[in-house]
C-alpha cells in the first residue's frame, strides 16, 4: 500500500484514501483529508457542522434557556441533621392526625434546637437571624411541586401502599446541600416534573423519581391496578388526581 519513500506523516493520509495521495502531497497540508476529497466532502462537512450545532441548540441550549434557576432561601444539610434527630425523617416530615402530610418543615420543627445557636456557619446565622427570631417561615422551593389542579396524597402512597420516599424523590433525604430549584419559564413547572436530562424528558427513564408527569403517575397506577390504585381511563377517573 505505501511507497518506500513515504514520510511518516503521510502514512495517515495514505491509508485514508490512496487515490488522493498525489494531491495531498502537492498541498503538503497533512490532515486536510476532507478538502482534498473535493466539494462533495466540503458540502458534507458543512452539513455535519450545521446538523450537530442545531442538535446542540435544540437539545442543550434551548432546554437550558427554558429554565430559570433559583437558590433555596437557605441551604440545608440532611445528612448532618439525620445524625441529630430522634425520629429520622419523621422528625420533620410527618403525618398529621387527619392523615394529611406535613410536607416541607416549618419553624416548629427547628426551634427546639435552634433556639440556641448550634454551630458557627453563616447558613445557620442567616437562618436564625432572618427567619427563626423573626418568626418568618422559610419560603422553601418545592422540587416536586405539582400544578394546582393536581391532587396528590402522601398517605395513599406511604401509608397504604408502603412506598419509600426514594421511589418518588430519589436520594434527597441523603444530601448535604439543597440543589438549585429550576422552574420552566413558560409553564411554571418545576424541572423535576419533566425530568432533568434529555433522556428523562423523552421516554427513557430508569427510576420513578426521574420524572413525574401525568403519564408517570398513570403508568405506576396501571401496573398497581390490583392494589387499589385508580387509572385515568376509568369513568370519572380524572378526578382521582385532579381537583
Ligand atoms: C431536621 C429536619 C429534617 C429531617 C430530619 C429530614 N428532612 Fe427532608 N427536608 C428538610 C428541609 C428543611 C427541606 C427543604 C424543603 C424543600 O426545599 O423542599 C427538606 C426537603 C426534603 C425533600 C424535598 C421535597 C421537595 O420536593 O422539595 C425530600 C424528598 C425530603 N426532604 C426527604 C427526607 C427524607 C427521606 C428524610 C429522612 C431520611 C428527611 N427528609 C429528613 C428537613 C428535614
Ligand atoms: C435535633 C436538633 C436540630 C433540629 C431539630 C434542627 N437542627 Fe439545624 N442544626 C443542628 C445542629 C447541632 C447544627 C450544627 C451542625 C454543625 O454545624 O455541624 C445545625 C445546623 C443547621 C444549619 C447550618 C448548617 C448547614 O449549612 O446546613 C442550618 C441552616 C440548619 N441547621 C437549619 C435547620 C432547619 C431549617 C431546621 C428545621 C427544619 C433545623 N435546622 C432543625 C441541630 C438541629
Ligand atoms: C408516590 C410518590 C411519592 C412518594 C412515595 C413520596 N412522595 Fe413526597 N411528594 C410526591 C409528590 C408528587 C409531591 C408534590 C405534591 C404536590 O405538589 O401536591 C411530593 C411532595 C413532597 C414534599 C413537599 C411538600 C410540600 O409541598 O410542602 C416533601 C417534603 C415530601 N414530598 C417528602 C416526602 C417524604 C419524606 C416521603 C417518604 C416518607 C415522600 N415524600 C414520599 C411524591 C411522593
Ligand atoms: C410508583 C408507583 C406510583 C406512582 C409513581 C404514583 N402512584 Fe398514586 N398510587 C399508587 C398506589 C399503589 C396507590 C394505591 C394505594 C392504596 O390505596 O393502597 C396509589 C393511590 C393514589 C391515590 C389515591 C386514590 C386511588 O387511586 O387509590 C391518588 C390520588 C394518587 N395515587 C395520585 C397520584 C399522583 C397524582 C401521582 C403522580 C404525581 C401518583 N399517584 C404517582 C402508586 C403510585
Ligand atoms: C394518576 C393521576 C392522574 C390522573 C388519573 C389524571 N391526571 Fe391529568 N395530570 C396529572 C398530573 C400529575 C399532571 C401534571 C403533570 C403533567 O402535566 O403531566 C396532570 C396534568 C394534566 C393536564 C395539564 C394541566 C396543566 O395545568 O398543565 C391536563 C389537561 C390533564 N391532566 C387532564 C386529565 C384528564 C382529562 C384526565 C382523565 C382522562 C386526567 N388528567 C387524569 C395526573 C393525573
Amino acid at each position: 500500500m505505501s511507497t518506500p519513500d513515504d514520510k511518516p506523516k503521510d502514512v495517515f493520509e495514505d491509508s485514508a484514501d490512496n487515490a488522493d495521495q498525489a494531491q495531498s502531497k502537492d498541498n503538503d497540508s497533512s490532515g486536510d483529508i476532507v478538502i482534498s476529497n473535493g466539494s462533495n466532502g466540503l458540502v458534507f462537512l458543512f452539513f455535519i457542522i450545521g446538523f450537530v450545532s442545531s442538535l446542540i441548540i435544540g437539545w442543550i441550549v434551548f432546554p437550558t434557556l427554558l429554565y430559570s434557576k433559583k437558590k433555596q432561601p437557605i441551604d440545608f444539610n440532611h445528612v448532618r441533621h439525620l445524625e441529630l434527630v430522634d425520629n429520622e425523617c419523621e422528625s420533620c416530615h410527618f403525618f398529621h392526625e387527619d392523615g394529611s402530610f406535613s410536607g416541607a418543615p416549618g419553624l416548629a420543627q427547628c426551634v427546639q434546637c435552634h433556639n440556641e445557636v448550634q454551630g458557627d456557619t453563616d447558613h445557620e446565622k442567616d437562618f436564625i437571624e432572618n427567619y427563626l427570631y423573626k418568626g418568618r417561615e422559610v419560603p422553601w422551593n418545592i422540587y416536586s411541586k405539582q400544578p394546582d389542579c393536581v391532587f396528590f396524597s402522601h398517605a395513599a402512597h406511604v401509608k397504604m401502599a408502603q412506598m419509600t420516599c426514594e421511589t418518588c424523590h430519589g436520594n434527597m433525604g441523603n444530601t448535604k446541600n439543597l440543589r438549585d430549584y429550576e422552574e420552566n419559564i413558560i409553564t411554571g413547572y418545576s424541572r423535576d416534573i419533566w425530568g432533568r436530562s434529555i433522556a428523562n424528558m423523552l421516554t427513557l427513564k430508569k427510576n420513578t423519581y426521574e420524572r413525574m408527569k401525568m403519564d408517570d403517575c398513570a403508568k405506576c397506577h396501571e401496573a398497581e391496578k390490583g392494589k387499589g390504585a385508580s387509572i385515568q381511563t376509568e369513568k370519572e377517573g380524572c378526578f382521582v388526581c385532579h381537583k
